[in-house]
């Protein structure tokens, strides 16, 4: 069976855009990959959290994994940082990542051109950890939405690297993007995407939001003035990312989504992806509120280590073992 692994970083609350680029998937092929998924708890570090609020998103985290259908018997749940040999391993790669790597990242360069100040060198250097946590676990596929193509790519040529240098050590996994809501955009600002860092909550919807406040979010989106329902992203941005929106939770196809509203309002259209981010978020919330009672968080969590810490293990002893720092 051949190994996925993926990750979700909890610094806020988990989105529709986490949902639909990441988690959706990974229940997908839960039944047909030896499937890891972890909460990277070590990359919320990066930017500084408020440690009583980071105890709730981890907590929410793993629900919400579960409520979402990740099966424990099937998918190794784990924390990023009850596997120490990650970050051991993020160590050793990032001697084998050059500055001029981390300096091409487009979050880093993001952050830069905006002129935020105070960042902090975990943010610079957190591309080399997150090589770490995939490596760590050689996995032929990592399901991940758009804008993680770039971390996997470098992943894969360190990876190439360390092989080059030191012999062949690392599987080279391949990023899996989704075809269709690989990049949920803002409702708001449907030139940017859908991200719980966001400065305004207007664009975003979490998973954990009341359903009817999330309603009102879909009824507000920006759309355009054409008024006309087409799939066109480049010049009608708004009403491509309700479609998309509509296709990812509903099933049907853009095509048939697009034949299905024609000639009729933005308003319509509005309303039926409201109908379906209202029903997604009652089911998540349903189940959310029965998992919350029944006490399991540890127990996934240990099982998840149980089964990830060997692999890791392994992975590092045979690279401390190449990089000649084992006597
Ligand atoms: P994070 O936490 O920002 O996002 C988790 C996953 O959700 C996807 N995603 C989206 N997909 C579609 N539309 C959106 N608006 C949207 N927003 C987020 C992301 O692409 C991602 O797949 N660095 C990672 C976490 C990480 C990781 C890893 C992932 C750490 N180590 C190893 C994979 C493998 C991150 O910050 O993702």
């Amino acid at each position: 069976m051949k190994r996925m692994l993926s990750g979700i970083k909890p610094s806020g609350q988990l989105t529709l855009g986490n949902y639909i680029g990441a988690l959706k998937e990974f229940v997908k092929y839960q039944d047909e990959y030896d499937m890891y998924v972890f909460i990277a708890n070590l990359h919320t570090l990066t930017v500084y959290q408020d440690p009583e609020i980071l105890r709730k998103n981890l907590r929410d985290t793993v629900l919400l994994y579960l409520a979402c259908g990740l099966d424990p018997k099937k998918t190794k749940i784990f924390m990023q940082s009850d596997i120490m040999e990650q970050a051991q391993l993020g160590f050793i790669l990032s001697c084998n990542i050059y500055l001029g790597e981390l300096n091409r990242m487009t979050q880093y360069k993001d952050k830069l051109s905006k002129g935020e100040e105070g960042l902090s060198s975990g943010f610079y250097v957190y591309p080399t950890l997150m090589a770490a946590d995939i490596l760590a676990y050689q996995p032929d596929y990592v399901p991940v939405g758009d804008d993680q193509k770039q971390h996997v790519e470098l992943t894969r040529d360190v990876a190439v690297r360390f092989n080059n240098r030191y012999g062949e050590t690392f599987k080279v996994p391949e990023p899996l993007i989704p075809k269709q809501g690989a990049r949920i955009m803002s409702l708001s600002d449907p030139s940017k995407k859908m991200s719980k860092s966001d400065a305004s909550d207007k664009g975003c919807i979490y998973l954990l939001d009341d359903p009817k406040a999330a309603r009102k979010k879909v009824m507000s989106a920006v759309t355009d003035s054409i008024n006309e329902i087409n799939y066109d992203p480049k010049n009608q941005a708004g009403v491509a990312n309700l479609l998309t929106i509509h296709s990812a939770l509903s099933g049907v196809s853009i095509d048939v989504l697009v034949e299905q509203f024609k000639g009729q309002g933005y308003g319509t259209l509005k309303k039926a992806v409201a109908d379906e981010v209202e029903k997604l978020l009652i089911q998540l919330q349903t189940s959310y509120k029965e998992l919350l009672d029944q006490n399991i968080l540890k127990e996934v969590l240990a099982q998840g280590k149980a089964s990830a810490q060997g692999i890791a293990h392994a992975t590092l002893v045979e690279v401390q073992t190449k990089v000649g720092i084992e006597i």
